[in-house]
This record gives C-alpha cells, structure tokens and sequence, in this order.
C-alpha cells in the first residue's frame, strides 16, 4: 500500500503565561494554511492582530478568519459563551469580514451560562486574598460543570425541549448550591428563552468539527492549531492553583479537537522577549515596580480582554525549557523584541536557586517556586530600532546574540522574530523549520 503524503498539521503554543503575541504569529502563518481551530478556552483569551491600521481583537474565533478564504473551526475542547461569540461574530461583520460558511462551532463545546459567570466571581471574592485573578467569563465553573457531567453542550441547545429539560435541572441542582454557599438563588429568570433565541443565531456554525477536521487533513488540507493561554497556565502542568481550567499546552489539540497526536507535524512555541503574567501567582523573574513600568508601557502590556494592567519580567528560560519538553516545540518564535530597544542592559534568568541549590526542573508547587531565587545572565542591549528590519543579519549585532543565547541554551531554532504588532514587522530566518511552513 503507499502511503498519501501526511497534511501540513501545525500547532501554535504559548510557552510562558499567555499573551505572547499568539494573534498576531497565527494570523502570520494562517496564509499558508486552509484551516486554523481552537482547542482549549474561551473567550478568556484575546488575541490581538494588527493590519492595515485597523486592530481587531479575537477571543474565541481563530485569528486565521481575518485571513480571506480561510476557514476556523471552535472545537469540542472550548468553553463557549454562545451570546459573547455572537457579539465576536458582528464586530468581524462590521469590520467587512464575514463568518458565514467560514467559521465552524463543534457540536460537542460545552456552554458557559451566566451562572458561571456569577458563580467564578463568587469564588474569586470568597478565595480574598487568595484570588486567582480570573478573567471572570464563568470559564472555570464551566469545565467544573463538563468534569462534573452536568454541561450543557452545543448540540443541546438545537434541540428545544431536550434543552429547556436539561437547563432546568442543571438550575435546580445550581440553586440548592448557591442558597447554601451564597444564601440566595442564581439570576436565572429568562435564561430559556435567551438561549433559545441565541439557538437560532448558532445554529449555522454547527457541524461535528472532529469529522470536518479529520476529513480535510484527509483530503489533504492543511490546518493550524491556535492555542490559547500559555504552557505556566495549563491545568496540569501550569502553576497550579493559578491557571486556566484547561489544556492549554499541545497536548490539548488531540483531546481538544479529535485530531490524533500522529497527524500533528510540528509544534510552534511563540514567547515575548521577556516575560508577563496577568493575575495572581508566582513570577519569578518578575521586575521591580519602576523597570516593570517602563516594559509595560512600552510594549503596551495591558490585557486585550479585561484591560488589567500585566506583571512584567525578565525571561526566564527555566519556563521555556519546560515549555519546549511539555510542548515538544520544534520552532521558537520570539515576539516584541523592539520593546527591548531602548534598554542598555538585558537580564535573562538560566536557572533557579532554591535553598541554597540549583533547582534542576521546574518544581510542582506554588510554594517553592515563590521562593525560588532567579539566577541571571546579564547581556548587552542594542539600544537601535528594529522595527522594520527585514532579515536577521539586519538586526544589530548585540540582538542577534541574545537571540542566539536563548536557541543554544534551549537547543531550539528560532523560526521567528516579531519587532512590531503589525502584520509585516515580521522576521522569517531562511532554512528553519518553520520557513518550511509558510
Ligand atoms: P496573545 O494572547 O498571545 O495573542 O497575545 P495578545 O494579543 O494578548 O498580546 C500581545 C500584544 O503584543 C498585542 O497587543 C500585540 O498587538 C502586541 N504585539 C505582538 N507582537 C509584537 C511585537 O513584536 N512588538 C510589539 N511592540 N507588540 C507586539
Ligand atoms: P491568551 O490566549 C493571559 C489567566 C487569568 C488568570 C488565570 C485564570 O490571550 O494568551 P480564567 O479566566 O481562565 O479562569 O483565569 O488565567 N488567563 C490568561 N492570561 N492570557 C490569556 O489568554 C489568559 N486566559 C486566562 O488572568 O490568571
Ligand atoms: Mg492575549
């Protein structure tokens, strides 16, 4: 038997704490790719793309929809605010781009319902200081509901009264809860027929997406898996408690999407030239107040969803080798590197300290990696703009070194070099991987 050539099958990852730049590098490489599908989160996440002057903001919707043609699909691993995603699906309209027959929404998503949202900001005040810092969509207590197999899925809310039956009983259950933790009943009145009407809107995005997806690469269509979030804020492998309530790391697109590990062709890491974090938990390489400031206002580090001023640092390598073993990320794409521009000096942390010895991985608790001392290497800045540089040999001398410091440390090529938000303030090495794949 011989066998078809395999469809290109890439996934983008996030290997620090979210908000590396993924918009931007998916909506980059979404022109070389046919489909491009989210498998993990919600509208939680805010993906920023910038072209044409214009800025478009995604939070559920695959950033490779801006790209004309292309095609995006919400897989059955996504939480999914049916009403925020309409509002999504009408900011893209009144901006000329239009989602009928482009975008596809897994029967199998599970829903987010108001009381999800109520009830994650029930949790965060009663944690206090504890607060994890959410984003406040109901995204936790919505994957609490699917783990718990009280969710109500997409392929509910087409069917009517299977749905007015099994929304009632998820309230009842959902009541008796929040009496006796809140002493009162959830907001529910009109919650039906909300649904029902949104049912209508939805309707037409629905398709079994594992099929739609497994079918293409058949076919021989290419596809992009976006990840959302970022490898520190994986349910299992992140800083738990303060992550996300799903798989953000690789492994999330088999499970996510019903795409099989063995179609999936090459991994992408994306990670910011230093590090962020926005919420609560611990940040080891996390700057003093005033050198914080000066990164946050220069690289603009306020969140795309919520507007949460974000924790600035140093990178820190550890993370990434932890992101690179977990993600098995075959191409490194560093983003932001023009927000170092004008910064003489440069910290870049190789290692932990913990009670006096050098950690060797990536501990599994909060409680120690709070008291983890950073061990820096302290490298030259370049103190010139890149913005507009159009191949690495232009990239000032003292640039290309600390891009070459973290691809040996961490064995990784580097596959991109962003120096701008903008669409073409974009760096492709020749003869890496990921020129293959664009
Ligand atoms: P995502 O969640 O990983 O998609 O990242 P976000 O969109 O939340 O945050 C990244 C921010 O950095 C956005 O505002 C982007 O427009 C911006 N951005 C992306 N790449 C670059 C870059 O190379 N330089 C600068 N200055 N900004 C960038
Ligand atoms: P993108 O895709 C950065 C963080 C929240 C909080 C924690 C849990 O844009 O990179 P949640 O609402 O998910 O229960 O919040 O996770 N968080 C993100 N931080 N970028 C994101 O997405 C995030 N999505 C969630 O700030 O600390
Ligand atoms: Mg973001």
């Amino acid at each position: 038997m011989t066998e078809k050539p395999r469809a290109k099958a890439i996934v983008v990852v996030g290997a620090q704490w979210g908000d590396e730049g993924k918009g931007k590098v998916v909506d980059y490489l979404a022109q070389s790719f046919d489909y491009t599908a989210r498998y993990a989160g919600g509208h939680n996440a805010g993906h920023t793309v910038i072209f044409d002057n214009h800025k478009y903001v995604l939070q559920l919707i695959p950033s490779g929809i801006l790209r004309p043609g292309k095609k995006a699909v919400i897989g059955a691993g996504t939480v999914v605010d049916p009403a925020a995603l309409l509002v999504e699906v009408e900011n893209l309209r009144k901006s000329g781009i239009e989602t009928r027959g482009r975008l596809f929404l897994s029967d199998r998503a599970h829903l987010i319902f108001p009381y999800h949202r109520e009830m994650d900001k029930a949790a965060e005040s009663a944690r206090g200081a504890a607060a994890i810092g959410t984003t406040s969509r109901g995204i936790g207590p919505a994957y609490e509901d699917k783990m718990a197999r009280r969710g109500i899925r997409v392929v509910d809310l087409l069917n009517s009264d299977g749905f007015k039956n099994k929304l009632e009983r998820v309230i009842e259950e959902k009541n008796a809860i929040s009496r006796a933790t809140y002493g009162h009943p959830l907001e529910t009145a009109g919650l039906l027929d909300e649904y029902l009407e949104i049912a209508a809107h939805i309707r037409g995005f629905v398709v079994d997406t594992c099929v739609l997806l497994n079918r293409a690469l058949d076919n021989g269509e290419s596809v992009l898996f976006e990840g959302a979030q970022g490898t520190m804020l994986d349910i299992d492998h992140g800083t738990y408690p303060y992550v996300t309530s799903s798989n953000a790391t690789s492994g999330g697109v088999a499970t996510g999407l019903g795409v099989a590990p063995t179609r999936i062709q090459g991994v992408v890491g994306v990670t910011k030239a230093y590090t962020t974090r926005v919420g609560s938990g611990p940040f080891p390489t996390e700057m003093p107040d005033l050198d914080a400031q000066a990164v946050r206002e220069r690289g603009k580090e306020f969140g795309a969803v919520t507007g949460r001023p974000r924790r600035c640092g140093w990178l820190d390598l550890v993370v990434l080798k932890y992101a690179k073993m977990l993600n098995g990320i075959d191409s490194l794409v560093v983003t932001k590197l023009d927000v170092f521009d004008t910064q003489p000096e440069i910290k870049i942390c190789t290692g932990y300290r913990y009670k006096g010895k050098t950690l060797g991985e990536m501990p599994p608790d909060v409680e120690t990696l709070s008291q983890v001392e950073p061990e820096y290497k302290t490298l030259p800045g370049w103190q010139t703009p890149t913005p507009g540089i159009q191949d690495v040999q232009g990239l000032p001398k003292a640039a290309r070194d600390y891009l070459d410091f973290i691809s040996s440390a961490l064995q990784v090529e580097i596959g991109m070099i962003s120096t701008g938000p903008e669409r073409d303030a974009t760096i492709v090495p020749r003869g890496t991987k990921l020129a293959a794949w664009v």
